[in-house]
């Protein structure tokens, strides 16, 4: 199958030498790309900046800002199987990129913010939509209900969710334990391990959800 993953934060320039940002590795979608390598499935990685090696034999395409990252989001995803969207994208730009250095001021200082575009959204409300749609819900509290909120409101057909208030899993470290939230409101959970584990799991899981998708729907065509 053909897998589009997007992985890592965006950043959003405020001036020539600032930005918006937040603090994904991006190890978890690398590590669901070097999953499904090894499984032998084709990969498009949609990555923003990140200190990762890319993976041998993936597409990789490296954007920096949200526009970015959902532009090249909508130029593959008809072309694939599977979109999992792991990238933590900035929900906020800058009203106003300014072209120079912005000097310091008084004491008070407001920065005119407006929201970024959401790809998961968009591609979840897609018309006539082919591809299995993945999103990841990153989450400080009340994780499973925000996570199950997310999946009703992006119309995806999984949510990955994982609590990312502790300094010891989620974000930036090594290992990650996550709850699988499914469109019929089927759960399953992985405990904590190294995110490759997590990955290899991930990958079955996505890869097992798609093929029955497609069987049922060749079986109502035939
Ligand atoms: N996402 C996206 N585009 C955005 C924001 C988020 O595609 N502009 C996707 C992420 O890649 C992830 C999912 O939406 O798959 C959930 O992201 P998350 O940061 O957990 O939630 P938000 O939708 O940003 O909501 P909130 O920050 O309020 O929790």
């Amino acid at each position: 199958m053909r897998l589009l993953i997007t992985a890592g934060p965006t950043r959003e320039p405020i001036d020539p030498v600032r930005y918006i940002s937040n603090r994904s590795s991006g190890k978890m979608g690398y590590a669901i790309a070097e999953a499904a390598l090894a499984e032998a499935h084709e990969i498009i990685l949609i990555s923003g900046p990140v200190n990762l090696e890319p993976p041998g034999n993936a597409k990789v395409i490296s954007v920096s800002t949200s526009d970015e990252m959902f532009e090249a989001v909508h130029r593959y995803a008809d072309e694939c199987d599977i979109c999992v969207l792991c990238a933590a994208v900035a929900d906020y730009k800058a009203a106003n990129v300014s072209s120079t250095k912005i000097k310091k001021r008084g004491a008070k200082f407001s920065l005119g913010l407006i929201p970024t575009r959401d790809i998961l959204d968009s591609l979840g409300h897609q018309q006539d939509r082919q591809f299995v749609l993945v999103g990841f819900a990153a989450e400080t509290d009340h994780v499973e209900e925000n996570a199950a909120k997310k999946l009703r409101a992006k119309n995806c057909d999984i949510i990955v969710a994982n609590d990312v208030s502790g300094a010891d899993s989620g974000m930036e470290s090594d290992v990650n334990e996550v709850i699988i939230f499914f469109r019929n409101g089927e759960k399953k959970e992985i405990s904590r391990a190294p995110k490759k584990n997590i990955a290899r799991e991930l990958v079955k899981i996505f890869l097992d959800f798609a093929t029955k998708t497609f069987d049922k729907k060749n079986v109502m065509i035939n």
